[in-house]
């Protein structure tokens, strides 16, 4: 994770660096710094905590140069605290990181024995005082950065500058991204495009093994043994996202109030209205590169999917956190209405487990971001086996996103708080327009079938919003929840994974114990844990396995356990059964976890910030995470 911004040019750094520095703070905020050249020297400074702290701390500092870096940092060696924090200077380099230094211990040893003093516990400020090795004898810095690299194992980033060099600023790319462009005579370099967008649409994302090599105005890549590359440029047609509260007290909630229409955004492009079919747009597979899409003939396109989607035998779906449960969510769409069968697993199990996956068959690996390490890993390994992927992210043009073969789009707008929300219901209703396309053309559904499913998809976000009214409810009940000792969230088919979701988000959010349980698998274990002040979620719409799942509750309830059931409608069972009741509006199987996932979304938001934490940017976490 962490996040590294680089700007050499005619503007006060301070503002450019504090500006990008926003943008990136979703990728680590234990600290954030800043150093720029100022009379010759690097001026560093540098807080613990949110980037506000660093904010204010520079608000009245000057600069006279025109180099600078910054980083915000989500901690892997070392505990957060402003020693820890980048960027890290020794003898006139400074440096930031992205990544980890794996050989870490045998390089700091080495370095120890050569009279080397550090100043922090990183991995981070070794690699500075190996340039600053190579430097102190009037080597360039990228001479420098060229000779240290070999000696660095693992998946990392670096952005190098040198008082030596006012002119200069040299990057490397092995894992986390990085992305430079050019603006008005000056340079940008960021590990997001968010950061380059107000001085530049035209960036040059890097690959891995590349070295970048800033100077003046002018920049050019190489390969590590200092080979020139060929410098690909794209076009960014869309404008900065801006990250506006609007009114609500976190950015969670305006993306929870966002959902309705984040589902509409993501289906919108693949329902055929006329026909009232699917007909996926511009997917891309054929397609040389993901800057292709826009101007690829849609017919023709749709007809490489439509091949893709018939041909397929086997579908793997892999993705992390939030995203894998949606995933999950997949499983029983993909099984249920196109007949294929369908393995998810979380991309850090995928990626090591040696799957075998046979011709014919689909990868989809799902990620906001578009930057998880291990999903990218696992996106990788696939497509060196020669499996085709399907991507569906919300960041386009991440690495996911332009490596996979086929791309959807989730078009929830930017996300901003770091547990994710928004971005899950995009993928649940693109999951299941992909469903209901590959039952289409595998002939597994009926044309009036597709047609059904289809119009209760698209009155979701108008029964979403009926859903969001219970924000009130929740807000006032999380006095009395949050004093529960833990939560159980249940559910059964499709409101399995919702229920995983839901005991997530309250870990996340409100660092309270709480389990998501398969309600089948109720009495191997979890039944132990209730009494009455262990409160039981149970997500019970109608469906063909309410009534199991009743009996479950009926379970719950004689041994004492405070039940909030989530029910379809007036069920007079339910309420009977439970101590607080949400009614959902009716809607098939396939449309009930874009509904159900509400009030456990704010529930665990409400209970969360009663107990005052801070919901957008909880502990220890990162929205973005690009080390495994
Ligand atoms: C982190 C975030 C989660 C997210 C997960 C996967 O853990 O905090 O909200 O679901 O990463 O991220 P991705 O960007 O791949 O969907």
């Amino acid at each position: 994770m962490c996040g590294i911004v680089g700007y050499l040019g005619p503007r006060d750094p301070k503002d450019v660096l504090i500006g990008g520095l926003k943008s990136l703070e979703y990728r680590g905020y234990d600290s954030a710094g800043i150093a720029i050249l100022h009379r010759g020297e690097f001026k560093r400074i540098r807080a613990e905590g949110k980037l506000l702290n660093l904010e204010n701390k520079v608000k009245n500092e000057e600069f006279d140069g025109h180099l600078g870096i910054g980083h915000t940092r989500w901690a892997t060696h070392g505990p957060p605290s402003e020693r820890n924090a980048h960027p890290h200077c020794v003898g006139g380099v400074s440096l930031v990181h992205n990544g980890i230094i794996e050989n870490y211990s045998e390089l700091r040893e080495e370095l120890g024995r050569g009279g080397a003093v550090f100043s922090s516990d990183t991995d981070s400020e070794l690699v500075a005082h190996l340039l600053a090795s190579e430097t102190k004898s009037g080597r360039p810095l990228f001479e420098a950065v060229l000779a240290v690299l070999p000696r660095l194992r693992g998946a990392y980033s670096i952005l190098a500058v040198s008082q030596e060099e006012p002119n200069v600023m040299v990057a490397f790319k092995n894992g986390p991204p990085l992305v430079v462009g050019k603006g008005h005579h000056e340079v940008v370099i960021a590990s997001d495009v968010q950061a380059l967008l107000p001085y530049t649409k035209d960036v040059v994302y890097l690959h891995d093994h590349e070295v970048l090599v800033v100077k003046g105005e002018e920049f050019k890549l190489t390969a590590p043994d200092g080979k020139p590359l060929p410098i690909k440029t794209v076009h960014i047609n869309w404008s900065p996202e801006q990250a506006e509260k609007c009114g609500y007290p976190h950015f969670m909630l305006k993306e929870i109030f966002e959902q309705p229409r984040a589902v509409a955004a993501a289906m919108a492009p693949h329902i055929d209205l006329a026909l009232k079919a699917v007909k996926l747009q511009r997917v891309g597979f054929g397609a040389s590169s993901v800057e292709d899409l826009a101007t690829l003939k849609a017919d023709q396109d749709w007809a490489a999917t439509q091949r893709v989607l018939s041909e397929t035998e086997r579908v793997f779906i892999v993705a992390c956190g939030t995203s894998f449960y949606a995933g999950m969510i997949g499983e029983y769409l993909l099984e249920r209405l196109a007949g294929v069968p369908v393995e998810v697993d979380i991309a850090s199990e995928f990626r090591y487990r040696h799957p075998v996956l046979p011709p014919k068959s689909l990868l989809i690996v799902i990620s906001q971001s578009g930057e998880t390490a291990d999903t990218l890993a696992a996106l990788r390994m696939a497509k060196g086996s020669g499996t085709k992927v399907l991507s569906i992210c919300n960041v386009k043009s991440s690495s996911i996103d332009r490596e996979a073969d086929g791309h959807l789009y989730m078009n929830a707008g930017v996300e901003i708080g770091v547990a994710s929300t928004k971005a899950l219901v995009a993928t649940i209703a693109l999951l299941n327009i992909l469903a209901l396309a590959m039952g289409q053309e595998r002939r597994q559904l009926k044309a009036a079938e597709v047609k059904d499913f289809l119009e209760a998809l698209q009155a979701a976000p108008s029964q979403m919003e009926t859903v969001l009214a219970y924000n009130q409810w929740f807000s006032e009940a999380a006095a009395t929840l949050k004093k529960h000792k833990g939560f159980l969230y249940m559910g059964r088919g499709v409101s399995f994974p919702v229920a995983m979701e839901g005991a997530l988000k309250l870990k996340e959010l409100a660092y309270m114990h709480a389990e998501g349980y398969a309600a089948g698998e109720m009495k191997h274990g979890p039944l132990a844990l209730i009494d009455d002040r262990m409160a039981v979620v149970m997500l019970a719409p109608q469906d063909d396995l309410q009534e199991k799942t009743i009996s479950n509750l009926e379970e719950v309830k004689a041994r004492g356990g405070k039940i909030i059931a989530v029910g379809t409608g007036e069920d007079p069972k339910l309420r009977r059964l439970s101590e607080h009741y949400v009614a959902l509006p009716e809607a098939p199987w396939t449309v009930n976890p874009l509904l159900e996932v509400i009030p456990v979304q704010l529930l665990a938001y409400h209970v969360a910030s009663s107990l005052g934490h801070d919901v957008d940017q909880p502990r220890n976490l990162a929205k973005s995470v690009t080390v495994e």
